[in-house]
């Protein structure tokens, strides 16, 4: 069966931003030519996305309401059943390699200070600084929470089309008031699906989370079933905002719609139809006959 390698920068990356998603995918697929099974693969692959610096995930993490926190989230999962993720983990440039050693353990997700301490036994715990975009546009957007509406009752739901600004101050959970912060809009995830020779399939997806968030807020990308599947029919990643996919088990719902038989886009549109339309969602996906990209939004993309 001949290898194939799909990669994404989030639904929110821009098209010309596809070098990096190829530059990731041959990667990966170099991984595969060398012997590698699909899930060190797509490890390899969402470790240059990572290391990329334009996409919200490692090195180019969004920045928190607080202006310092880079909190992010990683997950893994093959065909043959291994399953790791990590949430909140902070000062770790590449969280999927965590991840991926979390299938070594008798556990598939581990969080914050746990996922960070774990990180360190690891030897990949190592602070850094965000980059000169993920500040700029963490600037750009200050203005927003100040002009927030107070709120004093209330939940967000599918329906609402607003930014969840007005929660975020009513609920605000950093340290110092949210007066002190900056704010930053953020959805981006990376993520790679792949189907090596042996007709195993894996995903991996990272992400600098969405933003705005309270402190703790974990999306998609590191839940079983929502961001992220994959299985004997196939692999799917998801991209957009986090929670109206999780509301929706977006990944679990497509590759359960894959073991009924149903094709691969079918499955995909099927699956986002259930998304608000305003709402920016992307998918990825692949089976032993087909590979799709499919976004509400054109994004950063490429195939090997
Ligand atoms: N899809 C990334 C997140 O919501 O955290």
């Amino acid at each position: 069966m001949k290898p194939v390698l799909v990669t994404h920068g989030g639904t929110s990356s821009d098209v010309s931003q596809s070098d990096g998603c190829l530059a990731a995918a041959y990667a990966g697929h170099e991984s595969m030519d060398g012997g590698g099974d699909s899930l060190a693969a797509v490890v390899s692959a969402v470790g240059v996305l990572e290391a990329d610096g334009r996409f919200n995930a490692g090195l180019g993490a969004s920045l928190g309401m607080d202006g310092r926190t880079m909190s992010c989230d990683a997950a893994v999962m093959d065909s043959a059943g291994r399953l790791g993720a990590v949430a909140n983990l902070v000062e770790v440039p590449y969280p999927v390699k965590v991840a991926v050693r979390v299938t070594d353990t008798p556990h598939h997700l581990l969080v914050g200070i746990g996922a960070l301490e774990f990180a360190k036994r690891l030897g990949l715990h190592r602070p850094y600084e965000p980059t000169a975009t993920a500040v700029a546009e963490f600037r750009e957007h200050h203005a927003a929470i100040q002009n927030a509406p107070e709120r004093t009752s209330g939940s967000a739901d599918d329906s609402q089309d607003d930014d969840g600004l007005a929660a975020i101050k009513q609920f605000w959970n950093f340290p110092g008031s949210w007066n002190d912060a900056i704010d930053q809009w953020a959805q981006n995830t990376v993520g790679a699906v792949a189907r090596d020779a042996s007709g195993r399939f894996a995903v991996a997806i990272s992400t600098g989370g969405c933003m705005p968030a309270l402190l703790g807020r974990v999306g998609d990308s590191p839940l079983i079933g929502c961001g992220f599947y994959a299985g004997p029919a196939g692999a799917i990643a998801c991209t957009g905002i986090g929670e109206h996919i999780m509301r929706h088990m977006l990944a679990a719902r497509i590759y359960m719609a894959l073991e009924l038989g149903i094709g691969l886009r079918r499955a995909i549109d099927d699956g986002m139809r259930r998304l608000p339309e305003h709402v920016e969602v992307g998918v990825i996906g692949i089976t032993a006959e087909e590979s799709e990209v499919v976004s509400r939004k054109p994004m950063a993309s490429a195939q090997k």
